[in-house]
């Protein structure tokens, strides 16, 4: 199956399926990375992997339409099997979402639809949650709130700062990223009615 991974940043959810690729845990062709951020560190890692990277800036586009245009016109390039946002930091809009509708992967950092948007762990801190944890969604036009494929719960110690808690979820997010395109490139996750179902073992 081919993928293309979209960044903002660091891309370390995008350094996990490149390690479990080279690893043979994960039978993807990871045929690009691309980001709206032209200083995204992820294309650096990206490119040293030998994988093909493209950024598309989005300030030099007049509105959202027009940036997911192009975008999707530079994915398509590629033609994906499998979307996947990795740390991608846009709102994307209906008819970009509509476009990959089915083949378009998120990883949230929280336990939704717990703490959808922005600053999932002071939140988290803040409510005083005693769980919290990332998930990993097929993206619909609601933001944060597409059928869900898999999560992880870790616990909320006493002490906690964002930055501890942070730290403590990625470890699994970069276990349950891996873990969500393998079940994709093998053909065992199905929508039924909204629901993601995981076809039992063949
Ligand atoms: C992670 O918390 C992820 O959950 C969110 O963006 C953050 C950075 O991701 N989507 P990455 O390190 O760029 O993959």
């Amino acid at each position: 199956k081919n993928i293309v991974i979209l960044i903002s940043g660091r891309g370390s959810n995008m350094e996990a399926l490149i390690a479990a690729r080279d690893a043979g845990n994960l039978p993807v062709n990871i045929a690009a990375v691309i980001s709206n951020r032209p200083d995204a560190l992820g294309l650096e890692t990206a490119a040293k992997a030998g994988i093909a990277t493209h950024y598309i800036d989005h300030k030099a586009f007049a509105g959202r339409e027009a940036f997911d245009a192009a975008l999707a016109e530079c994915i398509d390039g590629f033609s994906p099997d499998l979307v996947v946002l990795a740390g991608f930091m846009r709102i994307l809009s209906e008819g970009f979402v509509r476009h990959y509708e089915g083949r378009l992967m998120n990883i949230h950092p929280s336990l939704l639809p717990s703490f959808p948007g922005l600053h999932t762990h002071q939140r988290a801190l803040e409510e005083g949650v005693r769980i919290h944890g990332c998930t990993v969604h097929f993206v619909t036009p609601t933001l944060d709130h597409g059928p869900v494929i898999i999560q992880a719960a870790v616990p909320v110690l006493d002490g906690d700062s964002e930055a501890s808690l942070a730290a403590r979820i990625l470890v699994q997010e970069h276990k349950i990223y891996p873990q969500a395109v393998r079940w994709f490139a093998e053909d065992k996750l199905t929508l039924d009615k909204g629901r993601v179902r995981l076809a039992a073992e063949l």
